[in-house]
């Protein structure tokens, strides 16, 4: 079957991340969420993206103008248009679950469903539908249309076809694919949370100020962002929840979250998306 339609569910940062990147690559894209305000909100970050790649000559005006046209849905059933769908909805398991039950049964059958989880289970997803063979992880990184690569997770029912079929459509996206078993963290959060983790932990023990360790990180190990100021771009309650899936389903200790991580969360400092977490973003 020719993949022409992607739907993305989501039009947060991950899902018009991966729908504007989609549209440049020449897919025909809908967005949906059950907010219109998300949609209208979604488009306004692509435009402004597709802009920025546009004046340095990184895209052609029909790839800018593609992806300020990508069109809306606020209507599940919708997705009976699409090749691929692809799920992109806020990290909350039961959410995710409802969604794919609808995604299996509105769309053809056929069409692979993929999930952008960062921390759910894919066989998990899959067992929540009719056609668990054609689930798969396809996990993008904040900001999409900047980070290289696609992690492609495979739930222990998803086919080797599904998952060169998700390889190939990734590199078409312009992504590096790198495949991972279904095992929680996958392979980047596996490493990345703890790593994020011990630097609130050192935080805490006042071994440097925030400002410290960050720069430790960026100075030392060239990381591009210090681990504190990444978390809050990834959101501390994120940070926690993902932290607690490995903790709980490797039933290790060693990934036991910071006493700190739990206090600002428990505060509402998540990040930048509440304008307050290590750092402050007034
Ligand atoms: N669209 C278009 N252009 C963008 C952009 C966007 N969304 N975001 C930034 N840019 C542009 C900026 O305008 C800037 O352009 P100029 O050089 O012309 O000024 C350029 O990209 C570089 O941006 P910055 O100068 O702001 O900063 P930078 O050089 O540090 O690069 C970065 C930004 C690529 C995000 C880099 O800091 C980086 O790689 N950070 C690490 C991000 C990371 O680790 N992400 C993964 C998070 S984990 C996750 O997503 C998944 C999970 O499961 C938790």
């Amino acid at each position: 079957m020719e993949l022409k339609k992607i739907f993305v569910i989501g039009a947060g940062t991950m899902g018009n991340g991966i729908a504007q990147t989609a549209a440049v690559a020449g897919y025909d894209v809908t967005m949906m969420d059950i907010a219109e305000e998300a949609l209208n909100k979604g488009k306004a970050t692509i435009g402004k993206s597709v802009g920025k790649f546009l004046a340095k000559d990184k895209i052609t005006q029909a790839q800018h103008d593609a992806a300020i046209s990508i069109q809306t849905e606020t209507e599940m059933d919708a997705i009976s248009e699409a090749d691929l769908v692809i799920e992109a909805a806020t990290e909350n398991p039961e959410l995710k679950f409802k969604i794919f039950a609808d995604m299996d049964k509105f769309a053809k059958p056929g069409v692979l469903l993929a999930s952008n989880t960062s921390s759910i289970s894919l066989t998990k997803l899959a067992a929540a539908t009719t056609r668990p063979e054609l689930v798969v992880g396809m996990h993008f990184f904040n900001p999409v249309p900047l980070m290289k690569l696609l992690e492609v997770v495979r739930g222990l029912q998803t086919s080797d076809d599904t998952v060169n079929q998700i390889v190939e459509i990734g590199k078409t996206m312009g992504k590096e694919p790198v495949v991972a078993k279904d095992s929680p963290g996958f392979v980047s959060n596996r490493i990345l949370c703890p790593m994020i983790n011990e630097a609130i932990y050192a935080l805490d023990e006042g071994v440097a100020t925030k400002e410290g360790i960050d720069t430790v990180m960026k100075l030392g190990m060239g990381h591009p962002m210090g681990p504190l100021w990444l978390a809050d771009l990834i959101g501390l309650d994120v940070v926690l929840f993902i932290l607690e899936i490995l903790m709980n389903d490797l039933g290790d200790d060693k990934y036991r979250p910071a006493p700190l991580l739990r206090r600002m969360v428990d505060a509402g400092y998540l990040g930048r998306k509440t304008k307050k977490g290590f750092y402050d973003y007034d």
